[in-house]
């Protein structure tokens, strides 16, 4: 404190030995320079502080930006082998235009984006027209196709799945004679190449219908003996006619005979095989799926068999889930073959749902949940019919349109993740009329290794000569 009065009387003292006013002005001066200096020092400091961060950024960013695309451009060709060549073919699959790869490399599935709801996309699934694909909701992630299958296909959809015969109905319980064929639709149905003649194994490939009822085991043997009888091992229209004249009267009698239940069951299914050798609307519709999913073409042929289901009137579903929850202790019924485990589930990664005909009155499909914020079982009671008047979506049916959901989330890697517990699903109570639909699901393991030690099983023992290559370069893919 002393010294610092002692400086200050000093000062004063200095100031009355020397003119006061020039003395104080260079002192401020100084006083101001010093300052302005430190300020600027300071501001220097500050500003080539943030250039040089800004420096930094800028190479962090030129960094990152050059990173990403080093290892983006590592994925392309990944990508480019293993997917276009499988979306870009038409009808026919060209087995040559494959990318060999090394199954180490993760093979990533194709997965359509759904933009937004009410998102309208082109899609090409028939060689000469695209069509349009319309964003429904994006939990779960689902769409619809209008005009998947023209009403005619839809209607030969719904032929087929009657020749092969549909579980639990029969011709005397359903009097209603329009769905009846004629003989020349049921040999026109059976030529499943369309080569104007029934071969042996045209005729055989209904025997696996021992459940059907337009053509009882009786009336097969009875055209099977004909072609056998037939010295050229083939049986023309006329042939057929003759030898299985009375085809359809006989069906009814003999399911009479047989003693078969004449409780009109409610819902009635069959299978139908889209695989090699089966009718050519069935092959294209396989097509049809492999490039609307743009999914590898084996991968489809692999998957189980489509399934359709007539609904009759008063008939509903419960809300239910196509696809099971991934669980180490599970193993897909496709891929059983290479598993270990004995608990067998269902793994659909996706459903394509094909309308066949356009119900009278109701049978909507419903998406309880979809796009919900939440997922609250409780909520939703017993499943039962109620959640179909609470439900979030209903998909009116009209014939021939198409949806197609998936029903397990992205893993992250590319692969089958978690079960999408929004796609729960039912269908509505029918009110009036007949609601007939085609189910085509994508079967593939969570566990990708199961998968592809699936598929390596598989094409050891491969059912025709055509296959072989497809799946030969499917292994390639995974
Ligand atoms: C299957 O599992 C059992 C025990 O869980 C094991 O002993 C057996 O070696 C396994 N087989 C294969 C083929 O992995
Ligand atoms: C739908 O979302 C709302 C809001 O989050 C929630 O209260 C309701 O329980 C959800 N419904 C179902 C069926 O989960």
């Amino acid at each position: 404190m002393g010294e610092y009065k002692d400086s200050l009387h000093e000062f004063e003292g200095d100031s009355d030995f020397f003119p006061p006013p020039p003395r104080h002005r260079v002192g401020r001066e100084r006083i101001h320079i010093q300052k302005s200096s430190v300020c600027s020092r300071a501001y220097f400091v500050v500003v080539m502080a943030f250039f040089h961060l800004y420096i930094i950024n800028i190479i962090a960013l030129l960094l990152y930006v050059h990173y990403n695309t080093g290892s983006g451009e590592q994925d392309v060709p990944l990508e480019k082998s293993a997917g276009s060549p499988r979306a870009v073919p038409a009808e026919h699959q060209t087995p040559s235009s494959t990318a060999h790869l090394s199954p180490e490399m993760s093979f990533q599935l194709p997965r359509l984006e759904g933009i937004r709801v009410g998102h309208v996309q082109r899609v090409s699934i028939v060689p000469d027209r695209t069509h349009n694909m319309r964003t429904l909701s994006l939990k779960p992630l689902l769409f619809e196709i209008p005009g998947f299958l023209s009403v005619e296909e839809s209607n030969v959809v719904m032929q087929l799945a009657q020749l092969k015969g549909l579980t639990h109905s029969s011709l005397l319980t359903n009097p209603d004679q329009e769905e009846q064929l004629t003989q020349d639709e049921l040999f026109s149905l059976l030529d499943l190449n369309q080569d104007g003649l029934l071969q042996r194994e045209e005729i055989l490939s209904l025997s696996h219908s021992t459940d059907g009822s337009w053509l009882s085991s009786y009336n097969l043997r009875k055209i099977h003996t004909g072609l056998e009888t037939n010295p050229s091992g083939v049986l023309s229209l006329q042939e057929f006619k003759r030898v299985s004249g009375g085809v359809l009267r006989y069906s009814g009698a003999a399911q009479g005979l047989d003693g078969h239940t004449k409780v009109r069951q409610r819902s009635t299914h069959t299978r139908l095989y889209l695989g090699e050798g089966t009718h050519h609307l069935l092959k294209s519709v396989r097509n049809r799926v492999t490039r609307l999913t743009r999914l590898p073409s084996s991968l489809v042929d692999l998957s189980e068999a489509m399934e359709v289901v007539r609904y009759e009137q008063g008939v509903f579903s419960h809300a239910h889930h196509d696809s099971s929850p991934t669980h180490p202790d599970n193993s897909c019924t496709h891929t059983h073959l290479a598993a270990n485990t004995s608990n067998q589930v269902a793994c659909r990664y996706l459903t394509v749902l094909l309308y066949l005909n356009s119900a009278d009155s109701g049978g909507e499909t419903s998406f309880p949940v979809a796009d919900n914020r939440t997922y609250e079982e409780e909520v939703l009671g017993d499943l039962s019919q109620q959640y179909c008047d609470k439900g979030n979506l209903k998909v009116k049916p009209v014939a021939g349109t198409a949806l197609l959901w998936y029903n397990h989330l992205s893993d992250g890697n590319g692969w089958v993740g978690e079960l999408d517990e929004f796609s729960l699903h039912g269908d509505c109570l029918v009110t009036r009329g007949f609601k007939w639909t085609g189910s085509v699901w994508v079967n593939i393991d969570p566990d990708q290794q199961r998968q592809e030690r699936y598929q390596r099983l598989v094409s050891w023992h491969p059912e025709g000569h055509s296959k072989t290559p497809e799946h030969g370069d499917f292994h390639q893919d995974l």
